[in-house]
């Protein structure tokens, strides 16, 4: 397994492309199922997921070609993915446990071919994230269920059918899996209460190209018309807020100056709000899909709650609470989305931060002086905040396990050190 090493205490300064965002591709790839026609998807990530979703649709039976960009700035690479026949509905925990968004190819494949096997995606490290309100949405439309070996296998004789689905709980995936699955069903399908996450309108923005014909696009009602059949298209994925959003906070944690480049500010409002209450300068140039962040000299405390979107991200929360370890004062983070989403606590609590825990709400007490430690990656965002805080703390950190950073961050060490980062990857047969 890799490590990353970094000694910390430089100033986080330069320019940091923005890749495509994951949370957006991975649904983008899973609806080329809907169509024998080619889907061609640009400034797609290079990541270990997005692997893992290609190694699934290939073993459905999915022609996949990848085209590598040509400039090492725009790093996203083009994928071109047909799928004239469905081959094999499984999918196998081998792969699912990898990556539980796995589970987003149920709603393609049950509205493509009528039955979809996959793996229970069980516990992970956020918590036990059931999918109980996915296959509630898929039972409201005609499918049967059944729970044997570990596995939900899902059936429906002829198409899907349109249904009104009222979630109890705002989910993505669920949000997701239901407009892919409902846009070959037959007859109108509505969503109450959808998820309102910007990559799901890039979702249904590709969708509607394909054919589709989704409204309530960006609301938490959507209507979906289901069609007999869609078509090819091609479709650039956005760009990934989360990542933006970790590259500012290394320019906040640094007293840095960073300037992201192919990111628009619009669909992260509440991380760049919350940035600028913590006392760093930002300055959005729309023309130009830029966002200037320049930490200021002290850190300011704040109080976060996580909620749906458009609200405080919870995929942020690991990182602001790095970079409340340096605020003058106290700070309180809330967690409302995901039980066990504190993995990153203990760690920085190991570099000598002051973080309290009670229920779901933390207590950082910042300004104490962290120092490098040797800590390990716990889930994608829980490991990017250690990366953070070892970039603020004049010593040197080991991070073991960082295959949980190349899930969501391209190129981690090459972007952070174009930025003036001391931080060296080690191969693992050199660890
Ligand atoms: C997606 C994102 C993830 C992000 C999360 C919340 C992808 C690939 N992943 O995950 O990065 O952190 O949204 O913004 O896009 N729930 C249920 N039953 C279900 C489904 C969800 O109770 O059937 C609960 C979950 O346990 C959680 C909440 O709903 O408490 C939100 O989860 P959800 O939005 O579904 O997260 P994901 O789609 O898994």
């Amino acid at each position: 397994m890799d490590k990353i090493t970094i000694v910390g205490g430089n100033k986080i300064s330069g320019e940091v492309y923005i890749s495509g965002a994951k949370n957006a591709a991975l649904p983008l790839m899973a609806a080329s199922l809907l169509t024998d026609e080619e889907i061609k998807l640009y400034n797609v990530p290079f990541l270990s997921d997005i692997t893992t979703m290609a190694n699934l649709l290939v073993s459905i039976g999915t022609e996949l070609v990848v085209y590598e960009s040509k400039s090492t700035d725009l790093g996203g690479r083009t994928l071109s993915l047909t799928s004239t026949k469905i081959k094999n509905t499984k999918a196998p925990y081998n792969i699912v446990r990898k990556m539980r968004a796995s589970v987003i190819v149920l709603g393609p494949l049950l509205a493509r071919d009528g039955e979809a096997e996959i793996s229970l995606p069980g516990g992970c490290a956020i918590g036990t994230r059931p999918i109980d309100l996915h296959l509630s949405g898929f039972e409201k439309m005609g499918v049967k269920i059944k729970l044997k070996d570990g596995y939900i296998k899902a059936k429906i004789d002829g198409r899907l059918k349109g249904a009104n689905i009222d979630f109890t709980t705002v989910s993505v995936g669920a949000t997701e899996n239901i407009i892919l699955a409902a846009t070959l069903a037959e007859g109108t399908t509505k969503i109450t209460n959808a998820a309102k996450e910007p990559e799901i309108i890039d979702l249904c923005n590709c969708l509607n190209q394909m054919g589709a014909e989704i409204s309530g696009i960006g609301t938490s009602n959507i209507t979906i018309l289901g069609k007999e059949k869609l078509h090819g298209t091609e479709y650039k994925v956005m760009p990934d807020r989360i990542e933006a959003g970790t590259y500012a906070i290394a320019a906040s944690i640094t007293q840095g100056d960073i300037l992201l480049k192919n990111i628009n500010a619009d669909i992260m409002e509440s991380t760049l709000d919350y940035l600028k209450k913590t006392g760093s300068e930002i300055d959005i140039n729309e023309d130009e899909n830029t966002i200037r962040v320049v930490g200021g000299r002290t850190i300011s405390p704040i109080d976060i709650e996580t909620a749906p979107y458009p609200d405080f991200a919870t995929d942020m929360q690991a990182q602001f609470t790095a970079l409340m370890c340096f605020a003058d004062g106290e700070s309180h983070i809330t967690e409302n989305i995901f039980e066990n989403r504190f993995m990153h606590v203990a760690e920085l609590q190991r570099m000598g931060a002051d973080i309290t825990t009670e229920g779901k709400t933390i207590t950082i007490t910042g300004k104490k002086k962290l120092t490098g430690a040797e800590v390990m990656a716990t889930d994608l965002r829980a490991s990017v905040s250690l990366v953070l805080a070892a970039l603020a703390i004049k010593g040197e950190t080991t991070i073991r396990r960082v295959y949980h950073i190349d899930r969501g961050y391209e190129r981690i060490e090459e972007k952070l050190s174009a930025c003036n980062a001391n931080i060296v990857r080690t191969k693992a047969n050199n660890v």
